[in-house]
Protein backbone atom coordinates (compact mmCIF):
# COMPACT_ATOMS: atom_id res chain seq x y z
CA UNK A 1 0.00 0.00 0.00
CA UNK A 2 1.56 3.51 -0.67
CA UNK A 3 2.52 5.43 2.41
CA UNK A 4 3.71 8.58 1.35
CA UNK A 5 0.85 10.75 3.19
CA UNK A 6 2.21 13.68 4.55
CA UNK A 7 0.21 15.46 7.87
CA UNK A 8 1.57 19.50 7.22
CA UNK A 9 -1.38 20.37 9.23
CA UNK A 10 -0.90 18.10 12.71
CA UNK A 11 2.67 17.96 12.28
CA UNK A 12 2.71 21.31 14.05
CA UNK A 13 0.77 19.55 17.03
CA UNK A 14 2.72 16.22 17.01
CA UNK A 15 5.75 16.49 18.77
CA UNK A 16 4.26 15.41 22.02
CA UNK A 17 2.28 12.25 21.27
CA UNK A 18 2.30 11.30 24.82
CA UNK A 19 -0.27 14.50 25.01
CA UNK A 20 -2.26 13.98 21.84
CA UNK A 21 -2.89 9.95 22.79
CA UNK A 22 -4.06 11.33 26.64
CA UNK A 23 -6.41 13.81 24.57
CA UNK A 24 -7.79 11.49 22.38
CA UNK A 25 -7.73 7.53 23.23
CA UNK A 26 -7.78 6.08 20.11
CA UNK A 27 -5.36 5.05 17.41
CA UNK A 28 -4.30 8.27 14.88
CA UNK A 29 -4.56 11.12 17.34
CA UNK A 30 -4.84 14.07 15.12
CA UNK A 31 -2.90 13.04 11.92
CA UNK A 32 -6.40 10.58 11.45
CA UNK A 33 -8.19 13.54 12.33
CA UNK A 34 -6.24 15.48 9.08
CA UNK A 35 -6.94 12.54 7.26
CA UNK A 36 -10.52 11.93 7.88
CA UNK A 37 -10.99 16.01 7.20
CA UNK A 38 -9.05 16.41 4.12
CA UNK A 39 -11.36 13.34 2.84
CA UNK A 40 -14.31 14.86 3.62
CA UNK A 41 -13.45 17.96 2.26
CA UNK A 42 -14.34 20.26 5.36
CA UNK A 43 -14.49 23.77 4.37
CA UNK A 44 -14.78 27.28 6.59
CA UNK A 45 -17.92 28.33 8.66
CA UNK A 46 -19.45 24.79 8.01
CA UNK A 47 -21.30 23.05 10.62
CA UNK A 48 -20.07 19.81 11.84
CA UNK A 49 -21.01 16.98 14.54
CA UNK A 50 -18.09 15.68 16.34
CA UNK A 51 -19.55 12.14 17.42
CA UNK A 52 -17.33 10.51 20.67
CA UNK A 53 -14.61 12.91 21.53
CA UNK A 54 -12.95 11.61 24.73
CA UNK A 55 -11.26 15.55 25.29
CA UNK A 56 -12.38 17.33 22.34
CA UNK A 57 -8.61 18.26 21.02
CA UNK A 58 -9.41 16.73 17.65
CA UNK A 59 -12.78 18.62 17.74
CA UNK A 60 -10.27 21.96 18.51
CA UNK A 61 -8.13 20.75 15.76
CA UNK A 62 -10.68 20.63 12.92
CA UNK A 63 -11.98 24.38 14.21
CA UNK A 64 -9.05 25.83 14.30
CA UNK A 65 -7.55 24.21 11.09
CA UNK A 66 -10.39 23.80 8.77
CA UNK A 67 -12.37 26.81 10.50
CA UNK A 68 -15.63 24.81 11.01
CA UNK A 69 -17.92 25.59 13.53
CA UNK A 70 -18.27 22.36 15.52
CA UNK A 71 -20.33 20.33 18.02
CA UNK A 72 -18.89 17.91 20.15
CA UNK A 73 -20.96 14.87 21.10
CA UNK A 74 -20.16 12.95 24.01
CA UNK A 75 -22.44 11.43 26.54
CA UNK A 76 -19.49 10.08 29.07
CA UNK A 77 -17.31 11.57 31.95
CA UNK A 78 -13.17 10.61 31.94
CA UNK A 79 -12.34 7.58 33.01
CA UNK A 80 -9.22 9.12 34.76
CA UNK A 81 -10.33 12.45 36.63
CA UNK A 82 -14.27 11.90 36.58
CA UNK A 83 -14.80 14.90 34.80
CA UNK A 84 -17.34 15.27 31.66
CA UNK A 85 -15.60 14.95 28.19
CA UNK A 86 -17.60 17.91 27.36
CA UNK A 87 -15.41 20.02 29.96
CA UNK A 88 -12.46 18.88 29.10
CA UNK A 89 -13.69 20.13 25.18
CA UNK A 90 -14.51 23.42 26.50
CA UNK A 91 -10.93 23.80 28.24
CA UNK A 92 -9.43 22.72 25.08
CA UNK A 93 -11.04 25.15 23.12
CA UNK A 94 -10.04 28.01 25.91
CA UNK A 95 -6.19 26.72 25.01
CA UNK A 96 -6.61 25.94 21.32
CA UNK A 97 -8.57 29.91 21.33
CA UNK A 98 -11.56 28.04 19.55
CA UNK A 99 -13.94 28.89 21.95
CA UNK A 100 -16.10 30.40 19.72
CA UNK A 101 -16.36 28.02 17.22
CA UNK A 102 -17.12 24.99 19.15
CA UNK A 103 -19.65 24.09 21.49
CA UNK A 104 -19.86 20.16 23.79
CA UNK A 105 -23.05 18.69 24.19
CA UNK A 106 -23.54 15.89 27.11
CA UNK A 107 -25.26 13.60 24.73
CA UNK A 108 -24.76 10.87 22.71
CA UNK A 109 -25.97 8.50 19.33
CA UNK A 110 -28.30 7.32 18.60
CA UNK A 111 -30.28 9.96 20.65
CA UNK A 112 -29.08 13.01 20.10
CA UNK A 113 -32.07 15.14 19.98
CA UNK A 114 -30.78 16.89 17.41
CA UNK A 115 -33.05 18.74 14.94
CA UNK A 116 -32.94 16.66 11.43
CA UNK A 117 -31.02 18.25 8.40
CA UNK A 118 -28.69 20.11 10.55
CA UNK A 119 -25.19 19.35 9.60
CA UNK A 120 -22.80 20.08 6.86
CA UNK A 121 -20.68 17.41 8.25
CA UNK A 122 -20.93 14.66 10.70
CA UNK A 123 -17.45 13.65 11.95
CA UNK A 124 -16.41 10.40 14.02
CA UNK A 125 -13.69 8.20 14.85
CA UNK A 126 -13.17 5.11 17.26
CA UNK A 127 -16.55 5.98 19.02
CA UNK A 128 -19.02 4.02 16.48
CA UNK A 129 -17.45 0.18 16.92
CA UNK A 130 -17.57 0.60 20.57
CA UNK A 131 -21.40 0.95 20.75
CA UNK A 132 -21.76 -2.73 18.38
CA UNK A 133 -19.25 -4.04 20.87
CA UNK A 134 -21.08 -3.15 23.92
CA UNK A 135 -24.77 -3.19 22.63
CA UNK A 136 -24.72 -5.06 18.98
CA UNK A 137 -25.72 -4.83 15.58
CA UNK A 138 -28.86 -2.75 15.85
CA UNK A 139 -27.88 0.02 18.09
CA UNK A 140 -25.03 0.22 15.67
CA UNK A 141 -27.16 0.62 13.01
CA UNK A 142 -29.14 2.97 14.59
CA UNK A 143 -26.27 5.25 15.06
CA UNK A 144 -25.97 5.51 11.41
CA UNK A 145 -30.01 6.11 10.47
CA UNK A 146 -29.08 8.90 13.33
CA UNK A 147 -25.95 10.19 11.53
CA UNK A 148 -28.28 10.31 8.02
CA UNK A 149 -31.19 11.96 10.28
CA UNK A 150 -29.08 14.97 11.72
CA UNK A 151 -27.28 15.58 8.21
CA UNK A 152 -28.47 17.94 5.94
CA UNK A 153 -29.24 16.60 2.00
CA UNK A 154 -25.97 16.34 0.15
CA UNK A 155 -24.31 16.22 3.57
CA UNK A 156 -20.75 14.33 4.38
CA UNK A 157 -20.15 11.61 6.74
CA UNK A 158 -17.06 10.59 7.86
CA UNK A 159 -16.98 7.34 9.61
CA UNK A 160 -12.71 6.29 11.18
CA UNK A 161 -12.80 3.30 12.85
CA UNK A 162 -10.91 0.58 13.83
CA UNK A 163 -11.55 -2.20 11.70
CA UNK A 164 -9.99 -5.75 11.35
CA UNK A 165 -8.82 -6.96 7.35
CA UNK A 166 -10.96 -9.28 5.32
CA UNK A 167 -10.25 -13.27 6.49
CA UNK A 168 -10.15 -15.07 9.46
CA UNK A 169 -8.26 -14.16 12.37
CA UNK A 170 -4.76 -15.55 12.72
CA UNK A 171 -5.09 -18.84 15.06
CA UNK A 172 -2.62 -17.89 17.75
CA UNK A 173 -4.78 -14.27 18.15
CA UNK A 174 -8.22 -15.95 18.29
CA UNK A 175 -8.48 -16.94 21.83
CA UNK A 176 -7.38 -13.64 22.97
CA UNK A 177 -9.78 -11.77 20.55
CA UNK A 178 -12.95 -13.80 21.13
CA UNK A 179 -12.96 -14.69 25.03
CA UNK A 180 -15.99 -12.14 25.58
CA UNK A 181 -17.78 -8.90 25.03
CA UNK A 182 -16.63 -5.14 25.85
CA UNK A 183 -14.28 -3.29 24.06
CA UNK A 184 -10.98 -4.05 25.23
CA UNK A 185 -8.98 -6.36 23.00
CA UNK A 186 -11.04 -9.52 24.41
CA UNK A 187 -14.49 -8.11 22.99
CA UNK A 188 -12.61 -6.73 19.50
CA UNK A 189 -13.84 -9.78 17.48
CA UNK A 190 -16.98 -7.87 18.23
CA UNK A 191 -16.58 -4.64 18.14
CA UNK A 192 -14.53 -4.91 14.48
CA UNK A 193 -16.11 -4.78 11.42
CA UNK A 194 -14.27 -4.94 7.75
CA UNK A 195 -14.09 -1.80 5.17
CA UNK A 196 -16.89 -3.84 3.45
CA UNK A 197 -19.39 -4.54 5.68
CA UNK A 198 -19.29 -1.39 6.82
CA UNK A 199 -19.76 0.22 3.91
CA UNK A 200 -22.44 -1.67 3.14
CA UNK A 201 -24.22 -0.99 6.58
CA UNK A 202 -24.14 2.84 5.78
CA UNK A 203 -24.94 1.92 1.87
CA UNK A 204 -28.40 0.16 3.26
CA UNK A 205 -29.17 3.37 6.23
CA UNK A 206 -29.34 5.31 2.74
CA UNK A 207 -25.82 6.80 2.53
CA UNK A 208 -24.13 7.71 -0.84
CA UNK A 209 -20.69 5.72 -0.85
CA UNK A 210 -17.92 8.16 -2.22
CA UNK A 211 -14.74 6.74 -0.70
CA UNK A 212 -14.07 3.79 1.52
CA UNK A 213 -10.43 2.04 2.46
CA UNK A 214 -8.20 1.05 5.03
CA UNK A 215 -6.00 4.24 6.05
CA UNK A 216 -2.34 3.43 4.49
CA UNK A 217 -0.95 4.36 7.88
CA UNK A 218 -3.81 2.79 9.70
CA UNK A 219 -1.09 0.20 11.48
CA UNK A 220 1.47 2.89 12.37
CA UNK A 221 -1.29 4.57 14.13
CA UNK A 222 -2.10 1.40 16.41
CA UNK A 223 1.62 1.12 16.87
CA UNK A 224 1.83 4.87 17.91
CA UNK A 225 -1.11 4.38 19.98
CA UNK A 226 0.00 1.14 21.69
CA UNK A 227 3.80 3.49 22.54
CA UNK A 228 1.85 6.56 23.87
CA UNK A 229 -1.71 5.41 25.32
CA UNK A 230 -1.29 6.47 28.96
CA UNK A 231 -3.44 3.20 29.43
CA UNK A 232 -1.32 1.45 27.06
CA UNK A 233 2.16 2.76 28.69
CA UNK A 234 0.63 1.90 32.86
CA UNK A 235 0.40 -1.48 31.62
CA UNK A 236 2.58 -2.51 28.82
CA UNK A 237 1.74 -6.18 29.04
CA UNK A 238 -2.22 -5.23 28.43
CA UNK A 239 -3.38 -4.10 25.13
CA UNK A 240 0.14 -2.56 23.95
CA UNK A 241 1.58 -6.17 24.04
CA UNK A 242 -1.76 -7.74 22.06
CA UNK A 243 -1.72 -5.13 19.73
CA UNK A 244 2.03 -5.85 19.20
CA UNK A 245 1.79 -9.41 18.90
CA UNK A 246 -1.05 -8.68 16.26
CA UNK A 247 1.83 -6.48 14.13
CA UNK A 248 -1.29 -5.14 11.86
CA UNK A 249 -1.96 -8.98 10.77
CA UNK A 250 -5.84 -8.26 11.65
CA UNK A 251 -6.24 -5.17 13.28
CA UNK A 252 -6.40 -2.18 10.65
CA UNK A 253 -7.94 1.40 10.64
CA UNK A 254 -10.51 2.02 8.32
CA UNK A 255 -12.87 4.71 6.75
CA UNK A 256 -16.00 5.85 4.92
CA UNK A 257 -16.89 9.19 3.49
CA UNK A 258 -20.28 8.91 2.61
CA UNK A 259 -23.06 11.19 1.38
CA UNK A 260 -26.83 11.62 2.32
CA UNK A 261 -28.38 12.00 -1.17
CA UNK A 262 -29.11 15.62 -1.97
C1 LIG B 1 -12.11 5.77 22.16
S1 LIG B 1 -12.78 7.38 22.37
C2 LIG B 1 -12.42 8.09 20.81
C3 LIG B 1 -12.10 9.53 20.92
C4 LIG B 1 -11.65 10.22 19.65
N1 LIG B 1 -12.74 10.44 18.72
C5 LIG B 1 -10.52 9.52 18.96
O1 LIG B 1 -10.63 9.20 17.76
O2 LIG B 1 -9.47 9.31 19.58
C6 LIG B 1 -14.54 7.09 22.27
C7 LIG B 1 -15.38 8.24 22.78
O3 LIG B 1 -16.74 7.96 22.47
C8 LIG B 1 -17.55 8.34 23.59
N2 LIG B 1 -18.83 7.62 23.49
C9 LIG B 1 -19.14 6.41 24.02
N3 LIG B 1 -20.42 6.10 23.72
C10 LIG B 1 -20.90 7.14 22.97
C11 LIG B 1 -22.16 7.40 22.36
N4 LIG B 1 -23.18 6.55 22.45
N5 LIG B 1 -22.30 8.56 21.67
C12 LIG B 1 -21.27 9.42 21.55
N6 LIG B 1 -20.06 9.22 22.12
C13 LIG B 1 -19.88 8.09 22.81
C14 LIG B 1 -16.68 8.00 24.78
O4 LIG B 1 -17.08 8.69 25.95
C15 LIG B 1 -15.29 8.45 24.28
O5 LIG B 1 -15.07 9.79 24.56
Amino acid sequence: MNKTIRYPKSEKYSNNLGIIYAECSGPGGLQLTEFMAEKMGLRRHARLLDIGIERGCQTCFLAREYGVQAIGLDPDEDRSDGIPHIEHLMRNARLWGVEDQVIGLKLGVPETHLSANTFDFVHSTTTLEMVRGLFGEELYRQCLSEVFRILRPGGIFGLGEPMHLEGTIPADLAPIYTQGRGTGPEGWAKCFATVEETTTACRETGFELLEAGNAPDGWDWWDQFSKNDPYCKTNPDGEARIIQQDGGRWLTYGYVIARKPA
